[in-house]
């Protein structure tokens, strides 16, 4: 019977088939331990000689790495298996025979790797990784629909800016200029106007000219939108958001947390409500530590990585400066200096993984921000439209996928958290 690695379990003690490819062996005189892959998991292959014959015996030795293989044989329950089972190989059937793959178990810079990304996607530590985004991003949905959220897919082709020209990617539009999206947000503030609870997912772009450790060029964003909800009602639904995600990647990726040796404690201590810490106090908190920074002035990683090691979860980062956020965020009543936002720091030294904020709903106010941010009241009509057609208090925030993916991962670069990563200077493959 024809089944995949991860369905074997079901199977113990019978025989099956899998399309599989072969990712490493070893052999001795009389047995062969074939690490077998089909994408679905990982499972050793046990061949004995005297069992399927000189022959065949041989035709195995020789097997070369990724060859792409039918596997037939009887699935055994073995405790020194991470998944579990293993099997007991009564026939191969050769489909492909690899020659001279180029990643071999030996170790390989990261630029070699990155260069043969459509390769090193099938190895186990990014097997792992990927299947974890997968499972951010299911529970993601599920989590959104229990909250009875919709999700709405704003354009990535847009006239407009969100997060400020400067790293805008510009192209043509027949015509026209256009810009790729860096931000769906303003679009899902439309969306939260005619649907209450909306959320999106898709990729944005930025043209920082950033090389670290966080920054991609193309990334993917979650970003849910509100109406009738204020700034500290969105923050409790973004810590229940992630706590969430947390949770189920705990639930559903033992095997890979596994594999990516994650220190799984550190994950379960993960749990609603995180700390709010204003940024006049971070301020205060990075100068006692001696960091040279003073009130007015964003944070660098350097900042957001001793905040959030004085904390075992995320932390929320509330009320910047105006000056230094973005045209739409709401001002504090009480303090016009300050807007009604927050970033969220993940713990371990992975920096902000959400910005959000209670958006301006005063439509004088958002013309004002207009002349002062020098926007075309052309490109912007229709989102001073949502303003003066029935305004409401609402609020939003966007989750960056990768960055997330890397803490609970607990992966160095974000650059292995995405399947085909867009780096400063890195289009292929
Ligand atoms: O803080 P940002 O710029 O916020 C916005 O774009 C808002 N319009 C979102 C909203 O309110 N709807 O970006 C949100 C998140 C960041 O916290 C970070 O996790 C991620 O997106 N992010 C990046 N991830 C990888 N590479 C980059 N270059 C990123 N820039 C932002
Ligand atoms: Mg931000």
């Amino acid at each position: 019977m024809k089944t995949t690695i991860e369905k074997v379990g079901s199977h113990a003690g019978a025989e099956v088939i899998i399309g599989c490819w072969l990712a490493n062996k070893r052999t001795s005189g009389k047995i062969a331990f074939l690490q077998l892959r089909d994408g679905t998991g990982f499972i050793q292959g046990v061949v004995v000689k005297n069992e399927i014959g000189e022959e065949a015996f041989r035709e195995i030795k020789n097997l070369t790495q990724e060859s792409s293989l039918y596997v037939t044989g009887s699935v055994k329950e073995d405790e020194r298996s991470p998944s579990g089972f293993e099997l007991q190989v009564s026939n191969v059937e050769i489909i492909h025979k690899a020659v001279d793959y180029p990643i071999t178990p030996k170790e390989h810079g990261p630029e070699f790797l990155m260069d043969h990304r459509h390769l090193w996607l099938r190895s186990k530590k990014q097997h792992a990784i990927m299947r974890i985004r997968n499972e951010i991003i299911r529970a993601t949905y599920e989590f959104f629909d229990k909250e009875g959220f919709i999700k709405v897919d704003p354009p990535i082709l847009t006239g407009s800016s969100a997060e400020g020209t400067t790293n805008l990617f510009h192209t043509k539009y027949f015509d026209e200029d256009a810009f790729l999206s860096q931000s769906g947000q303003l679009y899902m503030e439309a969306a939260a106007i005619a649907f209450n609870k909306v959320f999106s997912f898709g990729p944005t772009f930025r043209a920082e000219k950033s090389k670290t450790r966080r920054h991609l060029i193309e990334f993917w964003m979650i970003e849910p939108e509100m109406a009738f909800v204020d700034h500290e009602e969105s923050l409790v639904i973004q810590e229940n958001y992630v706590t969430d995600v947390v949770q189920s990647v705990l639930d559903r990726c033992r095997l890979e947390l596994k594999a990516l040796d994650r220190d799984t404690e550190k994950l379960k201590s993960i749990k609603a409500p995180f700390p709010r810490m204003s940024y006049d106090d971070a301020i205060a908190f990075l100068q006692k530590k001696g960091y040279d920074i003073s009130w007015g002035e964003d944070f660098g990683a350097p900042h957001e990585t001793a905040i959030a090691d004085s904390h075992e979860t995320p932390v929320f980062i509330t009320n910047y400066p105006a000056d230094i956020k973005a045209f739409y965020m709401k001002p504090d009543p009480e303090r016009a200096e300050v807007v009604l936002c927050a970033d969220l720091i993940a713990p371990e030294g992975y920096g902000e993984i959400i910005g959000g904020s209670q958006r301006i709903d005063d439509p004088e106010l958002m013309e004002e921000r207009f002349k002062e941010h020098q926007l075309s009241e052309d490109a912007y009509q229709w989102y001073l439209d949502l303003r003066k057609y029935g305004t409401v208090p609402h609020s939003g925030f966007g989750l960056g996928l990768e960055r997330t993916v890397a803490w609970i991962a607990g992966v160095e670069h974000v650059r292995e958290t995405i399947p085909f990563p867009r780096l400063l200077n890195r289009l292929y493959p």
